[in-house]
Order: C-alpha cells, then sequence, then structure tokens
C-alpha cells in the first residue's frame, strides 16, 4: 500500500486544504462512513425494534472489539461520546468524595476542557485544581514524573494526568506516573484522548483507576466515538453523566442507555479498527513517523529553533517552538491559525502550551512531505515579515 496523495482520496477530506491537523478531531475515511450510513439506515427501517431489540447486541459485540484492541476486559468499558464526557463522568461522580481543601491534581499540558471539568468539581466540595508545571519544550521523559512529583501534596485527593498532551504533543510515561500515585494511594484519571490508534494500549494491565479515549481520533471512528474505562474496584460509584431508566442497575447498565441518540459511532469503531489495522500491517507507523521527524526537523532547522520534544516522547503529533518564542494570547493563537489556514490554505493549530506560542502538526497516512513544506514555507515567510 502506498501512502500520501494516492491514499488520500480514501477519505473525504477537501482537496484544496493541506490538513495537517488530524489531531483535533480526526478524520474519518470514506469506508468507515458507509458503515456508520448503513447502520443509520437499520436504524431508521424500524426505529423500535432497532433500539429495543438489536442495538444492546450489536453495541456489546463492537465493545467486545475495541476491549480486545485496547487490552482490556470488556466488563471494565463503556461507550461515552468523547473524552470530554468520560472525564466528566467520573470526576462528577467523585464530587461527593472530595473534601474541601484537598487537591486535584493535573500536568501544565493538560486539555482545557477536562482542566475546566476539575475546576467545576473543585468549585463545588471546596477542593483545589494544582498544575503540576511540566516544562516545555522538554529533553527527557524523568522530567514529566519530576514535575509531577512535585506537586504531590499530603492534600491531593486525585489525579488526572494525560497521555499524549494536547498542547504539546507529547507521550507521557504513564506506567511510572501511575506508580508514583499508586505508593501513595492517590486515584489517577488517564486521558487517553488522543492515545487509541496512536500508540499500542494494554489497559488491563496498566494500572491506571480511569482511563478515557477517543476512537474519532486516531482510530478513524465516526465523531461521537469514546470510551470510559473503569478499574471494578471503582465501577459501582461511577455514573454517566446523564441519569437515565436504570440509575442503581450497575455501571454497564446505566451507561448502556442514556436516552435516545444515534449510537452508530459506536457500531462503526470496528470498520474503524479494521481500518487501523490494513494499514498498520502495511506499515503505516513507520510511514508516519519518519514524516513526522524529517518534517519537525527541517521546520526547525528553517526557523532556527530547537526542537521541543525527543524523539522517544513522539508518536504522531510534534509541537514546535517559533522564532523569537513569542508569549501566546487566546488572540495570537487564533490569529496565527487563521493567517495560515486563510492565505496559505493550510490546516494546523497553533497552540499555548505554558504561555508561549507553539504550532502542532498531526503525521497521517494521507499527508506527504510536501504537506510539511508548504507548512514550512509559509512559517518563514510570515517569520521573515515579522508576523509570528
Ligand atoms: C488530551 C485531550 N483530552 C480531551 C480531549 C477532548 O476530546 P473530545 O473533544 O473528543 O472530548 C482532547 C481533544 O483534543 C484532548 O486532546
Amino acid at each position: 500500500m502506498t501512502f500520501g496523495k494516492v491514499i488520500r482520496p480514501q477519505w473525504p477530506l477537501d482537496e484544496d486544504i493541506i490538513f495537517l491537523n488530524h489531531g483535533s478531531f480526526g478524520a474519518s475515511p470514506h469506508a468507515v462512513l458507509a458503515v456508520q450510513r448503513e447502520w443509520q439506515d437499520r436504524m431508521e427501517a424500524e426505529p423500535v425494534r432497532f433500539m429495543t431489540r438489536e442495538l444492546p447486541q450489536h453495541l456489546d459485540k463492537s465493545k467486545a472489539e475495541l476491549a480486545l484492541f485496547v487490552g482490556a476486559r470488556v466488563e471494565d468499558l463503556v461507550f461515552v461520546q468523547n473524552a470530554t464526557e468520560g472525564a466528566n463522568a467520573v470526576l462528577r461522580s467523585l464530587l461527593s468524595t472530595f473534601k474541601p481543601g484537598e487537591e486535584l491534581l493535573t500536568v501544565s499540558h493538560a486539555y482545557r476542557a477536562v482542566r475546566q471539568t476539575m475546576v467545576y468539581v473543585a468549585g463545588l466540595c471546596g477542593a483545589t485544581v494544582v498544575d503540576a508545571e511540566v516544562p516545555f519544550p522538554i529533553a527527557d521523559p524523568e522530567e514529566v514524573i519530576d514535575a509531577i512529583r512535585l506537586a504531590i501534596t499530603p492534600r491531593t485527593a486525585f489525579a488526572v494526568i494525560d497521555h499524549i498532551t494536547s498542547p504539546t504533543g507529547v507521550v507521557f510515561p504513564v506506567e511510572k506516573i501511575i506508580a508514583l500515585f499508586k505508593e501513595r494511594g492517590i486515584p489517577v484519571l488517564i486521558d487517553g484522548a488522543h492515545a487509541p490508534g496512536q500508540i499500542d494500549l494494554h489497559l488491563d494491565t496498566l494500572g491506571a483507576d480511569y482511563y478515557v479515549g477517543n476512537c474519532h481520533k486516531w482510530l478513524f471512528a465516526p465523531k461521537g466515538a469514546a470510551f470510559l474505562w473503569v478499574d471494578k474496584k471503582h465501577q459501582a460509584k461511577i455514573h454517566p453523566t446523564v441519569i437515565s431508566h436504570y440509575l442503581g442497575g450497575g455501571y454497564q447498565t446505566e451507561f448502556g442507555w442514556t436516552g435516545t441518540r444515534d449510537s452508530t459511532a459506536w457500531l462503526s469503531i470496528p470498520a474503524g479498527i479494521e481500518f487501523h489495522k490494513k494499514l498498520f500491517a502495511a506499515g503505516s507507523r513507520e510511514y508516519t513517523r519518519k514524516l513526522l521527524v524529517d518534517a519537525r526537523r527541517e521546520i526547525s532547522v528553517a526557523l532556527g529553533v530547537p526542537l521541543g520534544t525527543p524523539e522517544n516522547m513522539l508518536a504522531n503529533l510534534c509541537t514546535f517552538p517559533l522564532p523569537g518564542n513569542p508569549d501566546a494570547t487566546d488572540e495570537r493563537v487564533l490569529k496565527l491559525h487563521d493567517v495560515l489556514f486563510d492565505e496559505h490554505r493550510i490546516e494546523v493549530p497553533a497552540m499555548n502550551a505554558n504561555g508561549k506560542l507553539y504550532v502542532r502538526i498531526s503525521s497521517q497516512v494521507y499527508n506527504d512531505p510536501s504537506d510539511f513544506d508548504a507548512l514550512k514555507g509559509a512559517l518563514v515567510e510570515l517569520a521573515g515579515a515579522g508576523r509570528i
């Protein structure tokens, strides 16, 4: 199988756009979307039969395939629409267990929506949110561990730690981080929004208390396909964000029905897994990695900036510094994105990490070096004109 321009027509991606942001919302190929449409047709052919007689068993099958893929027991997995919802389900279920003065710990590279959920929960119970200050650029996985160790106090009651960070695209050493919390008896939720499909997962042996992951990012599933994994010992206290008929029925039963909805994204996860596996067998991981590593080296050399991340902390995302190390305001972040999109037709996010402005690239099988050359040219031009 050849990657790059040859394979790109397998996605409905706009031909006029250089798409370097698989990370934000994923991109589903035609093959997976066709499967979702088949499910939707089946649902609408007889909605009552579908919802009441067919859906539960099809969801079970889909979940069983996902469980196999992420190395989990099927009983520990439930479907949610997205990682934000999964994190909300956990944090809001635990609300009454946090006491005034306790600390909910996260990292300075955390995803804002998840951190805001922590702020909301902390505000309701008199707790506070503490950020471990993880540096960026970063040189070594130990820097993450040190930052987290420093931020833990006797008041730390809970932690939310990213598996692959959103603003910086860094793969965190989560096994070692989980061990830090375990030693101290602090439960930890791993935010793996970017992990499924980007890196291999073995949730059964990872040792987390809670894990959320998206299938609509790097596993090619349609939007609205995500999961929550909860260690058996915590399941009885975790409820969905939407309470429905089966309150009190237990973890699987409660999450199994949260009101009428289109569940076809969940039903299409096996199609996403199959698509991913075919690409993987054809060498997608090697292809996207080389693409990413080469691109960030060339862009960094052209811009005269240091590399932000060591290679052993990269998967398919990479964030790199900009000339002059500019401060990031919300306005600057938006403006840089908009200039690249409006003037250069490049879809790539500008990022605020620890208050500085960066650009984050995603490397996917439909990309090739010419996409990154275009970005390099645009950034060199903008930097030369003093517009970054
Ligand atoms: C680390 C992280 N957590 C959570 C999310 C939220 O994902 P979703 O919008 O699917 O809930 C994202 C999205 O990019 C993310 O990067």
